[in-house]
């Protein structure tokens, strides 16, 4: 397990300053690691680090506590971690012990996770606010609560003890939120090479090709460059497509379908997160094309609403219209366009959102809205921007060319200064190009 560089090192530290800086000298935060996650008998889910963890300590092992104590004298970054146990390593491997924490991790002070709970309670005496992950982690909160209770107990009056506990929404959430170049650095190769995956899925694709058979061929350029799903890759072929968080990919493509493709890697944890949808056999049938125009027109509506200042539900509305106006057109919806826009007509066809935060976390953290209002693009932030139509087997009222189209265009953008920068364009959505790349590779395919 490689430690981090110096150079990474002081972006950890300039990151948990921030923090520290948000939450003044009278909190204290807490943030526990993930923990292992049991699949079957001896047999653990590959361990993923929890993302506020990481974020602040690029410290990999599962079960560690990080304390950040702004102002103490002995030191502010405190980890709490696994001790070195030499027979226990043998199995399961490294272990970074205290003394690896504070080598290998710059942690000020480092002790074995034995010590939690009879050293947490003078880390909490003194402050304020204990700034924390509620929720996430049950097992955790109910320790730090506990010892939050005893402190107030036993010390005089309750004078001394936390008198509340706050989230991380409003500070590290918010930090999280707007991308530091290092971070950037990270979401771009994860973009690039997710781009690239999907293009292989693309060359790859003919009828009588499973859809697990494209989830491979993505996965595998993955797993080559040292990536991971970021999420459940999906693959779904003809009416497959119109399910939204389909993952059984186990169905054979067939000639005449169009097949959606949403699949990211991920890299140190910054995973992209790319929807395509092309034809199994390469041509667009006439209905799949109109159709598809509409949702390509949506989404670069949506694209160009991602701009600073802008209010981030502009997106949303911009593909709605777009979306309405072109179902009309095609007689997949009836009436007016402002009023199936007003009574959400539409969401028969189109039931999701059109983007998400992006970033440590497939769903990013970041608030949507600032007191009850929609909060304004800035720079640094990043946006998916999805829009889909949905038109499963059997829709009443809908011309029977349409049935069984399911279309969704996803691409990952960074709000710039100068303007919305698509983070995920090395993968064709053209028609015309996709449709050119996929017959570059029928014609380049050798023949059996
Ligand atoms: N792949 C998850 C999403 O698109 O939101
Ligand atoms: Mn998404
Ligand atoms: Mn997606």
């Amino acid at each position: 397990m490689p430690v981090p560089t110096p150079a990474d090192l002081a972006e950890y530290a300039r990151r948990r300053r921030t923090l520290m800086k948000a939450i003044g000298k009278h909190g204290v935060a807490i943030i526990p690691a993930a923990t292992e996650q049991t699949r079957n008998r001896d047999v653990e889910y590959r361990f993923r680090q929890d993302s506020d963890f990481w974020y602040l300590t690029g410290f990999r092992e599962p079960e560690a506590v990080l304390v950040l104590a702004p102002g103490r004298k002995e030191g502010e970054f405190l980890l709490f971690v696994r001790p070195r146990d030499p027979e226990r390593e043998t199995w399961t491997g490294y272990r970074a012990g205290p003394e690896g924490a504070e080598r290998d991790y710059a942690a000020d002070q480092a002790w074995n996770l034995d010590e939690l709970d009879t050293r947490l309670p003078a880390l909490l005496s003194g402050r304020e606010q204990v700034h924390c992950t509620l929720g996430e982690h049950p097992a955790f909160d109910t320790r730090l609560t506990t010892c939050v209770r005893r402190l107030r107990e036993t010390s005089r009056r309750g004078n001394g003890a936390p008198v509340g506990f706050t989230v991380l929404d409003e500070t590290l959430h918010e930090q999280r939120l707007i991308k530091r170049p290092a971070e950037l650095k990270l979401l771009r190769r994860a973009c690039d090479v997710s781009a690239q995956a999907h293009v292989r899925a693309m060359r790859y694709s003919r009828p009588g090709v499973y859809e697990y058979q494209l989830m491979a061929k993505i996965e595998h350029e993955f797993a080559l460059a040292g990536m991971e799903p970021g999420y459940g890759t999906i693959v779904g072929g003809g009416a497959n497509a119109c399910v939204l968080h389909y993952v059984e990919n186990d169905c054979v493509l067939r000639d005449g379908d169009l097949v959606l493709i949403d699949a990211g890697g991920e890299l140190q944890g910054y995973t992209a997160d790319i929807t395509r949808t092309f034809p199994v056999n390469g041509r667009f049938s006439a209905a799949q094309r109109e159709v598809y125009e509409v949702v390509l027109a949506a989404q670069l509506a949506a694209i160009d609403e991602m701009r600073v200042g802008r209010l981030q539900v502009r997106p949303h509305t911009a593909a709605v219209k777009v979306l309405v106006e072109g179902m009309v057109a095609l007689g997949i919806l009836h009436g007016e366009v402002a009023e199936l826009i007003e009574t959400e007509g539409y969401r028969r066809f189109y039931m999701h959102g059109t983007g998400h935060w992006l970033g440590l976390d497939v769903h990013d953290v970041g608030r949507y809205r600032i007191d009850g209002k929609p909060r304004p693009f800035e720079a640094g932030m990043v946006m998916t921007s999805e829009p889909g139509l949905y038109i499963p087997p059997g829709s009443e009222g809908v011309d029977a060319r349409f049935h069984g189209i399911g279309i969704r265009i996803e691409d990952d953008v960074l709000v710039t200064a100068k303007g919305p920068e698509v983070l995920t364009g090395g993968v064709p959505k053209k028609v015309d190009d996709i449709e050119a790349l996929m017959a570059d590779a029928a014609a380049t395919r050798p023949r059996k």
